[in-house]
């Protein structure tokens, strides 16, 4: 089976969040099944050059606005499975991967060149896998070819929907010069008098997935659905919900490299080590009886941060630190600043995209991970947490909902703390709750064993990506 999977961003090369994480993983578990998957990314002048092969690509025909362009692709087995990194310096250059006036054009183009790379190749895939809106010009655009280029003829389209609510919009305009103009391609674009790349991927896609079973019901519905619940309601037939998985080779608390000590179901000893060296990293008196509330995230309404905010005070009032990492909306950026300067000794902040280190060493150190999400497709962390000890607090929605149960002391079985309400109240309930058990030294180490034993690896999620695609194969 061939699959070329398309992404804006995969590790180790480029990331702003979890899709990078997916594309980095999905790849490397499909290929210990035999599967010949292959990816495409866009070769962003701020990734390590060193990571890349010498065996270079030269004049792949790329045609772009009425001429060819021939493009330079570049290779690296970094990510575990082959990746192909498309050279087009004049979109490519910028020092962040999305917030360009022109984000439509440099992803249309990334679209344009994956597709003629692989002609270019003549490695013909079964599947065209893209990922979210960057790569919905690629499902439109493989939809028009296979009328007209005998190639991708029997070559088919997923297009998986990491997150609903970022949709490509851009001027309809524009659409003719990227070469989508005209019936159907225009109408697929077309969404309240803008184009829109995301829903041309949802249309013209064989079939769709999305990262959890609850979030691919949640978006047939008209709160969670952006606008475009519509389309996934009349699609539903072909709407999968696949989640995703953690790569362990990556986050594994008892080999990771980038933490101060490690540690095992078998002996936990090491977490206290974490502890005190996150407690020094962040400023933040050395007392390890005291229990650290973490979290990691874009700073975007979506992961909660309202919540937070309305509840500062009360949160500092329980006695616990509270340890923030996050990039993003200067609103909660400055909130975080505030924050931590009405409360040194207790709140410990770092504004800005750290890189895996950090990451890994708050997943480590911490006690509790608190993801209050307005939505969320799948999280990643709360898996990443409870795989290192570190009790999850979530609201229960998307993915959140479908990784993470509620601790039951009378059984002893659960892996975290849930609230249902987008409200202060509940999630502060769920917080007390969660510090009442972490001064219950037993039932504590309950749930943190009940986490860390959760198979959540890439290898179900891979299994069953493989039947999707050979569903899709046979369509
Ligand atoms: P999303 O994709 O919506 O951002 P996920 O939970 O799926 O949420 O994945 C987020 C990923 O990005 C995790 O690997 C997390 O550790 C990482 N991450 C988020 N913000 C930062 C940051 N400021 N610095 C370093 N890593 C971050
Ligand atoms: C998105 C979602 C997140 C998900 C990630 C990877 O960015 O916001 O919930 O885990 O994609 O699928």
């Amino acid at each position: 089976m061939r699959i070329a999977l398309l992404s804006s961003e995969v590790v180790p090369f480029a990331k702003t969040g979890g899709l990078a994480d997916v594309a980095g993983a999905l790849p490397k578990a499909l290929s210990k099944h035999g599967v010949d998957c292959r990816i495409v990314l866009p070769l962003y002048s701020q990734i390590d050059r060193s990571v890349l092969s010498d065996e270079i690509i030269e004049d792949v025909p790329v045609q772009w606005r009425g001429q060819v362009r021939p493009t330079r692709i570049f290779q690296s087995d970094a990510a575990g499975a082959p990746a192909y990194l498309i050279e087009a310096p004049d979109f490519f250059s910028a020092n962040s991967i999305y917030g360009h006036a022109n984000d439509h054009e440099r992803f249309a183009f990334f679209s344009r060149a994956a597709l003629a790379l692989v002609k270019h190749l003549d490695w013909q895939p079964d599947v065209v896998h893209g990922n979210d809106w960057p790569c919905g010009f690629a499902m439109a655009e493989l939809r028009a070819r296979r009328r007209y280029d005998e190639f991708f003829k029997n070559v088919k389209t997923l297009f998986s929907i990491h997150n609903l609510a970022y949709q490509g919009a851009f001027n309809a305009r524009d659409l003719w010069w990227l070469g989508f103009g005209e019936s159907p391609e225009k109408d697929a674009f077309m969404l309240e008098g803008n184009a829109s790349a995301l829903k041309a991927g949802l249309l013209a896609a064989d079939a769709l997935s999305t990262v959890s079973r609850r979030y691919s019901q949640e978006i047939q519905g008209s709160e969670q659905g952006a606008g475009l619940d519509w389309i996934l309601r009349a699609r539903r037939d072909r709407l999968a919900g696949i989640t995703n998985g953690v790569d362990y080779e990556l986050w594994n608390p008892e080999t990771d490299p980038y933490i101060a000590a490690n540690f095992s179901t078998a002996d936990l000893s090491g977490k206290r080590e974490c502890k005190l060296d996150l407690l020094r990293r962040f400023g933040l008196p050395q007392e390890p009886e005291r229990p650290i509330i973490a979290i990691i995230s874009r700073l975007v309404a979506q992961k909660g941060y309202d919540l937070i905010k309305q509840s500062a005070g009360a949160i500092i009032e329980t006695g616990a630190f509270f340890i923030a990492l996050g990039a993003g909306a200067k609103e909660y950026e400055d909130f975080l600043q505030r924050w931590h300067e009405s409360a040194t000794n207790r709140v410990g902040i770092y504004k800005g995209y750290a890189g895996e280190p950090l990451a890994h060493q708050i997943e480590a150190g911490a006690d509790m991970f608190l993801m209050p999400s307005y939505y969320e497709p799948c999280g990643l962390n709360q898996m990443y947490s409870m795989r290192y000890a570190t009790v999850p607090i979530v609201r229960a929605t998307g993915g959140l909902d479908d990784t993470v149960t509620d601790f039951d002391p009378e059984e002893g079985t659960g892996t975290g703390f849930r609230f249902r309400e987008y409200h202060a109240g509940p999630m502060l309930d769920k917080i007390r709750e969660a510090l009442y058990f972490y001064n219950h030294p037993d039932a504590w180490r309950k749930i943190q064993l009940n986490g860390m034993a959760m198979d959540n690896s890439w290898e179900a999620a891979a299994q069953n990506y493989i039947k999707l695609y050979e569903e899709i194969i046979a369509l």
